[in-house]
């Protein structure tokens, strides 16, 4: 398997100042979809939780869970690098636990570098993962699987304490082996300072312009999820009308038996069909 964009294009796009492409995706259609518009990296991420299973937040989501849907994007991509969430509680009981279901996800679920949420008090699991040889990219800010503790969906580092700890945190990642580092709704001008900080590259999800990539959620991005709509996402079409229009028409169509048509039938030849009456 050769991929066009690996852990090396993350570390050489930050090098050449370009910035980087990343968007989500749970399933083969639309995975094959990103991957021939030339986006580099797919990540599947636990908001599959709420996007494709819908739950109110990722806490319900499972490592087969994860397996089941990478294993479905891999089917569907050539060249992006395939990035797998490490699920709510996937790493947060052991070291060893934490190599178990990294590696699944990477044998199992055929992504090539899994990411997972947290700074200081993820290391160990990083670095063991690591060692594993499996990449790791962190994620700070609003971590989602961390909803109860932020009481909310709600920016995070805009006190000096919590930044100061964002900035530590990006450098214990960096430290410990990640190979790019998720901002998650922070302010614009901290993710700017972390972003500097590093030399791995930041991916922004509601953290500004000065990542050195972004990252959306595509159902998010093509307006197919209404549930939530955060300030920092744009949606860039509106498919839940398309769909719903599509779907009114094909049930119009039914009632009235326009669909289907003589071109969407089978035939039969008549003397078998003399023989059925
Ligand atoms: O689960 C996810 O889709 C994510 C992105 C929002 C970064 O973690």
């Amino acid at each position: 398997m050769s991929k066009n964009f690996t852990v090396t294009s993350f570390l050489n796009a930050k090098g050449k100042k370009e910035k980087i492409t990343m968007l989500t995706a749970y399933d083969y259609s639309m995975a094959k979809i990103l991957d021939e518009s030339g986006i580099e990296s797919i990540l599947v991420g636990d908001s599959l939780g709420m996007v494709v299973q819908g739950y109110n937040s990722t806490l319900e989501v499972t490592v087969d869970d994860m397996i089941y849907h990478c294993r479905a994007v891999a089917r569907g991509v050539k060249n992006a690098m395939i990035i797998g969430d490490m699920p709510f509680l996937s790493y947060h009981i052991s070291v060893e636990e934490s190599i178990r279901n990294a590696g699944r996800i990477i044998q199992e679920g055929k992504a090539q570098a899994v990411k997972l949420e947290g700074g200081i008090e993820v290391v160990d699991k990083v670095k063991a993962i690591r060692a594993a040889q499996i990449p790791v990219m962190g994620h700070i800010g609003l971590t989602p699987q961390s909803v109860n503790v932020f009481g909310g969906f709600k920016v995070q580092g805009r006190h000096v304490e919590q930044a100061q700890k964002l900035i530590e945190d990006a450098k214990a990642l960096e430290t410990a082996g990640v190979f790019a580092i998720v901002l998650e709704a922070i302010p614009e001008n901290l993710a700017k300072i972390i972003t500097e900080s590093v030399n791995v590259p930041t991916i922004g999800i509601g953290a500004g312009k000065y990542c050195d990539g972004q990252v959306l959620v595509t159902n998010d991005l093509l307006g197919m999820y209404s549930d939530l709509s955060p300030k920092f996402v744009k949606q860039y079409a509106n498919l839940s009308e398309v769909i719903k229009e599509a779907v009114k028409q094909y049930a119009n169509e039914v009632k009235s038996v326009e669909f289907p048509e003589a071109k969407h039938a089978f035939s039969i030849e008549d003397s078998v069909l003399s023989k059925l009456y």
